[in-house]
């Protein structure tokens, strides 16, 4: 590469500095497709014979198998990835090997690697959030019947189905889904053919290629193609969500495990000890899955940190993309591979869920709603069962055990069948609107998940 222009080498602290083939050689499968296809478009165009292409994709192909095994001998005088393939594959078939960099930058090369790597992982987080959901499910499934309250500001609020908080996690892992196809979209572009940022004399065939590689389009723009870097950074802010997702899951399932709510129990194959206390049994794997996300965040804020004040086109700082991208990739995937496997084994506490789901004032709303079922407008309604909740404090005494003389006082329309409304599961199976947990929802969204999974 500097054959030509310079006279002296590159300085060996500026090599070290500069050099991306100890991480973007996770590219090479994408880069080596990349070439093949790039050639096809070469020969089209009259500079690559056929028998040269062959020569070529033969030699790509070695070397690719020398990648796969570890083979491969990384020269570390050649800064990249690229120039490491480009350059065995001219020791491996001569001359030939010298034509495959025609009408090519390696500002588009590494633009495609990434276009290419991106789909894949699109690919495949969407699939490893499909094998969550599905153990989500199974959970839902196994515990069908299990009531638990259901809180906000962590305050005991009103019943709900085990299940239906599993439920609730399936939905926002589908939106993540439904994201990383969206973004999907935009990745799905060939920006090959770009050249350094204005194309080339040596006129390509793009849509060939595109079709060779299995791109929906063709980019537009040289100048923007080069430099775009968008959907790395979209891809990015899907990952922290998912992660942001994870860690709320975590966060409570790590509450519901300690001693105080007593809900659910980690199974010893995720629980670690401690080092002091002979007694703990502690919840590591889901506070380092909270924990990691911060990472997510982090490589998020760091590319669109890196992309802010770049002028137009290609500059160097992108090569800094690539770390933040692989790092976000092997977090999630990590996180994503424990959940699914940790979730199976965690054991349900039932007895205790439903004990503390029976607590009287979970049904508070629920009495305020009887009277509006007998025809009180419900902000008098409120108000009535919100002094009835403060007398029965006042007494020590429970909201289902006040007295008929003394419920009557505050309001005639307290009927005898009041009881019913204490009921947990006539509660729950009052709560039949679309979204609503009435157990009846709830195993039709299970089915219907069931099915979408599928
Ligand atoms: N390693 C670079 C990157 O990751 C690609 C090579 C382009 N380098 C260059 N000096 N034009 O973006």
């Amino acid at each position: 590469m500097r054959k030509g222009r310079f006279q002296q080498s590159l300085s060996e602290v500026a090599r070290r500095y500069s050099e991306s083939a100890s991480f973007d050689r996770r590219l090479y499968r994408h880069d080596i497709a990349g070439s093949i296809a790039h050639v096809t478009a070469l020969v089209k165009a009259g500079i690559v014979s056929a028998p040269e292409q062959k020569q070529i994709e033969a030699g790509l192909r070695e070397i690719e198998k020398e990648l796969d095994s570890g083979k491969f001998q990384w020269d570390a005088s050649l800064e990249d990835v690229h120039m490491n393939i480009e350059s065995a594959l001219t020791k491996k078939i001569g001359e030939t090997g010298a034509k495959l960099h025609t009408a090519r930058s390696r500002n588009d090369q590494i633009a495609l690697d990434l276009r290419l790597y991106v789909k894949d992982q699109i690919n495949r987080t969407s699939s490893q959030i499909k094998k969550l959901q599905t153990s989500l499910l199974d959970l839902a499934e196994k515990n069908v019947d299990v009531v638990m309250p259901g809180y906000t500001h962590l305050r005991r609020a009103q019943p709900i189905l085990f299940a239906h908080y599993l439920l609730g996690q399936v939905e926002a892992f589908a939106r993540d889904v439904e994201r990383l196809n969206n973004g999907l979209e935009r990745t799905d572009v060939l920006p090959l053919g770009s050249g350094a940022l204005a194309g080339s004399t040596i006129v390509l065939d793009r849509e060939l290629i595109a079709r060779e590689l299995g791109f929906a389009r063709v980019s537009q723009n040289s100048l923007d193609a080069v430099s775009d870097r968008d959907f790395v950074c979209e891809f990015l802010f899907c990952l922290a969500m998912i992660g942001m997702h994870l860690s709320r899951v975590s966060e409570d399932l790590i509450i519901w495990s300690t001693i105080e709510f007593d809900f659910v129990e980690f199974s010893e194959g995720f629980s670690t000890g401690s080092s002091l206390m002979p007694q703990k049994k502690n919840p590591d794997m889901a506070e380092l899955t909270r924990g990691k996300i911060g990472r997510l965040y982090g490589n998020l804020i760091s590319i669109l940190t890196t992309l802010k004040a770049l002028p137009s086109s290609y500059n160097r700082d992108l090569q800094e993309d690539k770390e933040a991208l692989f790092d976000s990739v092997d977090t999630i995937s990590a996180a994503l591979e424990l959940c699914t496997a940790m979730l199976p084994e965690l054991k349900i506490n039932r007895e205790r869920m439903e004990e503390a789901a029976s607590d009287p004032n979970l049904f508070a709303t629920d009495l305020a709603e009887y009277l509006v079922g007998k025809g009180m407008a419900f902000r008098e309604a409120h108000e009535i069962v919100g002094k009835l909740v403060a007398n029965a404090i006042d007494k020590g005494t429970k909201l289902n055990a006040i007295a008929p003389a003394d419920l009557k006082k505050l309001s005639p329309l307290f009927g005898v069948d009041i009881a019913d409304v204490f009921d947990v599961r006539r509660s729950l199976a009052a709560r039949r609107a679309i979204g609503a947990p009435s157990p009846e929802n709830v195993k039709a969204q299970i089915k219907s998940w069931r099915n979408q999974l599928r």
